[in-house]
């Protein structure tokens, strides 16, 4: 299939896939079995140039386009979700300083994040405010030239390894989400604590913390965009996160697909291979092309991005809707195609469903993807 995908894109994605067949996909399981974030894997991108495909040229990227995020996250993702998901988020905290940062901490944070120095994280939901982000609780009280935050921040992608985490808090409670500011809060922080890891159904490779602010200070200058912008930004970054989600939910669902395909010509039963039987062969059939839709809706809404069109919002939430439902569905059909086999850990695709089920929940459940649609339909 031509996706009309640029030299550059094309190169991006063959870059990805190349090192995902030969470094990524040997080691999987066993950073799923030991729940093990792989430190050196990382490394070893950032001395390849991955990240700067997350940076633009100014600050030692080589731009920032939604189209070769999405690529790179979908390669990443074929080999292993929770890989895919930490290239993600650094990909979007990234771009919360890219579109909001002023021109100091664009020069101080970019090219970090372009040479793989550091990693970045996005701090929105808490212990009770999750759907509901209007509603967090954590505080930011100025002090001098200093806000001092007090808070908790749950299930935090990149948490632990993030060197700058953007952390959305409440800085005038009377306004409700209008009284939030984001800002952009660097590891060790005095007063700013990474607290439990979460042992997570899937994407195990990824770290997903809590992290506990107590008379935390910030120095001003860390206030991104704004005062009482926090709201904002939060949501205006979703909705590009949104079709980073999508793009890992086809990365995973490829993944699973490409395994069902080969299982199915080397499985005989009754005497034949189990793919000369219709029933597996209309399974397949399915699942290749709900990946084939899944994968258009997110390339469509990374070019929207990409093109400059203001209303984003519709194309991202259909891009993780649709993908990660799909992706929900062809990895249990994998494991379907595989019978007993497929529930064993002995074979690839149970780790694929179960990194799937998370790509419906995060980055604003499916539920919530539905309701930001309809609100925008109905408006
Ligand atoms: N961009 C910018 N502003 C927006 C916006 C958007 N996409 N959508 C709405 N707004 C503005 C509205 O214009 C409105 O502004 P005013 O008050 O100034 O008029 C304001 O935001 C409030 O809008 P709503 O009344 O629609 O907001 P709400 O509180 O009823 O609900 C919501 C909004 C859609 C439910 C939102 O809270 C939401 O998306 N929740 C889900 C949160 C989420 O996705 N969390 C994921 C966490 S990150 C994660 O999972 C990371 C990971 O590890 C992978």
């Amino acid at each position: 299939m031509n996706y009309f995908l640029k030299e550059k894109e094309e190169m991006v994605r063959d870059l990805f896939s190349d090192y995902v067949n030969k470094r990524i996909i040997p080691i999987r399981a066993e950073l799923d079995e030991k729940d093990q974030f792989p430190a050196d894997i990382f490394t070893e991108m950032g001395k390849q140039d991955f990240y700067r495909i997350v940076v633009p040229e100014a600050y030692g990227g080589l731009g920032d386009e939604s189209m070769s995020a999405a690529l790179g996250i979908e390669e990443l993702s074929r080999g292993d979700g929770g890989i895919g998901v930490t290239f993600a988020v650094n990909a979007i905290a990234t771009k919360g300083i890219i579109l909001y940062g002023n021109e100091a901490q664009k020069k101080k944070y970019l090219p970090a994040v372009a040479d793989g120095k550091i990693y970045t994280a996005f701090g929105l939901s808490e212990p009770g405010a999750g759907s509901d982000a209007g509603s967090i609780k954590t505080k930011a009280v100025k002090k001098g030239d200093k806000y001092i935050l007090d808070g908790v921040k749950q299930f935090i992608t990149n948490g632990a390894i993030a060197g700058v985490t953007l952390v959305i808090a409440v800085t005038d409670p009377e306004k409700g989400h209008r009284g939030q500011t984001a800002f952009i809060v660097e590891q060790g922080t005095p007063g700013f604590t990474v607290g439990k890891s979460e042992d997570k159904m899937g994407i195990r490779s990824s770290v997903t913390n809590q992290l506990i602010f107590d008379g935390c200070e910030v120095p001003q200058e860390n206030i991104l965009g704004s005062p009482g912008q926090g709201f904002y930004i939060a949501l205006g970054l979703l909705d590009r996160s949104r079709i980073g989600i999508g793009a890992q939910a086809v990365g995973i669902a490829r993944g699973a697909f490409d395994e069902a395909v080969k299982y199915s010509k080397e499985r005989e039963q009754f005497g034949q291979l189990i793919s000369s039987f219709q029933a597996i062969q209309f399974m397949l059939a399915d699942m290749a092309a709900g990946i084939e839709a899944a994968r258009l809706l997110v390339y469509q809404a990374a070019r929207q991005v990409d093109s400059g069109e203001k209303e984003i919002t519709v194309p991202g939430a259909m891009a993780k809707l649709f993908a990660s439902d799909m992706a929900m569905q062809v990895t249990t059909d994998a494991v379907q195609v595989f019978g007993g086999y497929g529930y064993s850990k002995e074979y690839p695709v149970e780790k694929m469903m179960r990194d799937a089920k998370v790509t419906q929940i995060y980055e604003g459940t499916n539920q919530i993807q539905r309701v930001v649609i309809a609100s925008k339909l109905l408006k």
